[in-house]
């Protein structure tokens, strides 16, 4: 949620600025904002999408200091006046912001009495905040660990002394924020992809941690103002990954690297055999229970995996949603196992989870697309998705990378008979044959969603599972109001809802459950619905609209969720909708 870039170095940064903030506008979109100090100190910002702002920004500027962020609304409704950055009373600190903060108003009250301030958000109480501490220490640095000792919250902030044009400051609690390091400037961002133009070194913060930066230089100091010494690191992402090519969205490409992303992860995983971190799958094998912890698309991955690694190695497997556990914990095994599914890695629902895990002395795996991330780091173990990045604030290829790897994973821990190798090979060449389907399903995306207000996706089973994740996928990008369904539970209340043309679509991949969803297509049929069946060939009827190849029965989810990602993409084009930055949402959800 919101992101964060920051520069400092010899040359203009205005446009380093602006395409670091749309590297990072996945984030949030509603409004965004820059500062730029060099000749002067300016700062634009704009309500709505970053071209808006970019427009209004001064050519003719030089700035070798700049902050900028893309936001999306916690504190404030979207407009000019609660975008970022945020100045002080006194003008003298000009600051960006991602987080909440929960004792702003304890902060307004003690410490900001008589100040009067213009936006509804909280980080301009920060602003504020911060030249009254520096006013009353020594240095910036000591009201800096002032702020850290009174501040309540999570934030990841960015900050420029408009005395000082010779740092930049940066200060992490809860939020993700990452040093980029280069030959001449330092930057700042809140994930690598929006500094990976410039550079490929990156060094991480940890939470309570702030640093001062120059342009040849950076400390890192913890709340105590003791210096932390942390090595550097190289990132693999080429900037060449994160843009769109011959696409029109990246949802599309996302859906369209799916087959190249299962190869890549037999690539990574397979060497004359599975290797997985021996340590990791004794800690599996010794657990008496896995929980899985996850939100949105990474939860409905999860409980794909429970069937996969129950059916596979018979350990009981529970799936939590994140936001959930955290609060409201249930009775654990006596010797539990957790599992993070992840695609960012910096969920705060899901990192809260962790940290209480953490607290109990429990080992945990995080299931990431993002090395270094948050959750990353602070579980014991990490796998990678291998997936690239993934732009689309739908998730996709992260959602099948999450199958597969769990695959993999459960494989390593039975012995069930299964050739884990070629059975995940036929998914990615099954997979390729999906997308020769792809105009057959633009036209049922056409003539069943065109115009319809809600939709259901019904399915048993595993298909009941991407029934759920279909649904998701269709909401949140076309606003179709979609419903999962248990096939069977339908009747047992849901069914009142259906009405003539109501689209029903059912995902029959079970020869176990093939004819009882069958029944109940027949069932909302005869009240009049849509229907329309996406099957596998070995269960298919001629008459079912999407046919599928066949691939292993555990395996289905990898291969009958790609056209319903597709009827979502088509969908939402139908209805001219921002496909890859759907309303009210962003990619990275690092609020609770
Ligand atoms: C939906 C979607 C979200 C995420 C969820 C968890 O398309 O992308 O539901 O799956 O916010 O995010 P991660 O996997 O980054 O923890």
């Amino acid at each position: 949620m919101c992101g964060i870039v920051g520069y400092i170095g010899e040359n203009d940064c205005k446009d380093i600025i602006i395409d670091g903030l749309k590297k990072l506008e996945y984030r949030g979109y509603d409004s965004s904002g820059v500062a730029l100090i060099g000749d002067g100190e300016y700062v634009f910002k704009e309500k709505g999408r970053i071209v808006n702002m970019e427009q209004t920004v001064n050519r003719d500027i030089f700035a070798s200091i700049g902050i900028g962020h893309t936001r999306w609304a916690t504190h404030g409704r979207p407009s000019k006046i609660n975008s970022h950055p945020h100045m002080s009373y006194d003008n003298r600190f000009i600051l960006v912001h991602n987080g909440v903060i929960e004792n702003e108003v304890y902060l307004r009250d003690t410490y900001l009495k008589g100040i009067d301030l213009v936006s509804e958000t909280d980080t301009e109480i920060l602003a504020s905040l911060m030249s009254v501490l520096v006013k009353s220490s020594c240095c910036v640095k000591v009201g800096i660990m002032e702020f850290m000792k009174i501040v309540k919250g999570s934030y990841a902030l960015a900050l420029v002394d408009t005395l000082d044009n010779n740092r930049l400051y940066a200060i992490k609690n809860m939020s993700p924020m990452i040093i980029g390091v280069g030959d001449e400037f330092n930057m700042l961002g809140s994930d690598v992809s929006c500094m990976i133009k410039e550079t490929n070194e990156f060094v991480p913060f940890e939470d309570m941690e702030f640093a001062v930066i120059g342009k040849d230089d950076f400390i890192i100091y913890d709340k105590e103002g003791v210096v932390v010494n942390r090595d550097s690191y190289i990132s693999e992402l080429n900037s060449d990954d994160i843009e769109l090519g011959q696409y029109p969205h990246y949802m599309l490409k996302e859906i369209e690297e799916q087959s190249s992303v299962i190869r890549k992860i037999l690539s990574e995983y397979y060497d004359d055999g599975f290797v997985v971190d021996n340590d990791l799958l004794s800690e599996l094998e010794n657990s008496d229970r896995i929980n899985i912890i996850a939100a949105g698309t990474s939860y409905h991955a999860g409980i794909v995996g429970k069937k996969i690694i129950e059916t596979m190695s018979n350990k009981p497997v529970d799936v939590h949603i994140a936001s959930e556990f955290v609060y409201n914990t249930p009775v654990l095994s006596d010797n539990p196992f957790f599992i993070f599914i992840t695609q960012s890695g910096e969920t705060a629902d899901s990192r809260a989870c962790l940290k209480k895990i953490n607290q109990l002395g429990y080992k945990s795996l995080t299931i990431t697309n993002v090395a270094g991330s948050t959750l990353s780091r602070e579980a014991t173990y990490t796998l990678l998705l291998h997936a690239g990045p993934e732009i689309a604030v739908a998730s996709t290829k992260a959602y099948t990378a999450q199958i597969a790897v769990l695959s993999i994973l459960a494989f390593c821990i039975s012995d069930y008979e299964i050739d884990l190798y070629k059975e995940l090979s036929k998914v990615a060449n099954t997979i390729d044959e999906v997308y020769s389907l792809k105009n057959k399903i633009k036209d049922y995306a056409e003539s069943y969603l065109s115009d319809t207000r809600n939709c259901f996706y019904i399915g048993r089973g595993i298909d009941y599972y991407v029934a759920m994740e279909a649904a998701l996928k269709l909401k949140e990008i076309s606003y179709i109001q979609t419903e999962g369904f248990a096939a069977g539970e339908l009747k047992h209340g849901t069914i009142a809802l259906i009405e003539d043309n109501v689209p029903v679509l059912a995902i029959i991949s079970s020869k176990d459950t093939n004819l009882n969803t069958r029944g109940n297509v027949k069932e909302v049929e005869s009240r009049g619905a849509n229907t329309l069946v996406i099957s596998t060939k070995s269960v298919s009827n001629e008459s079912d609209e999407i046919i599928l190849n066949d691939v292993h029965p555990l395996l289905t989810a990898l291969i009958t969720v790609i056209p319903t990602q597709y009827i979502s993409y088509y969908a939402a084009l139908n209805r001219g909708l921002d496909i890859d930055k759907p309303r009210n949402l962003a990619k990275s959800v690092t609020v609770e």
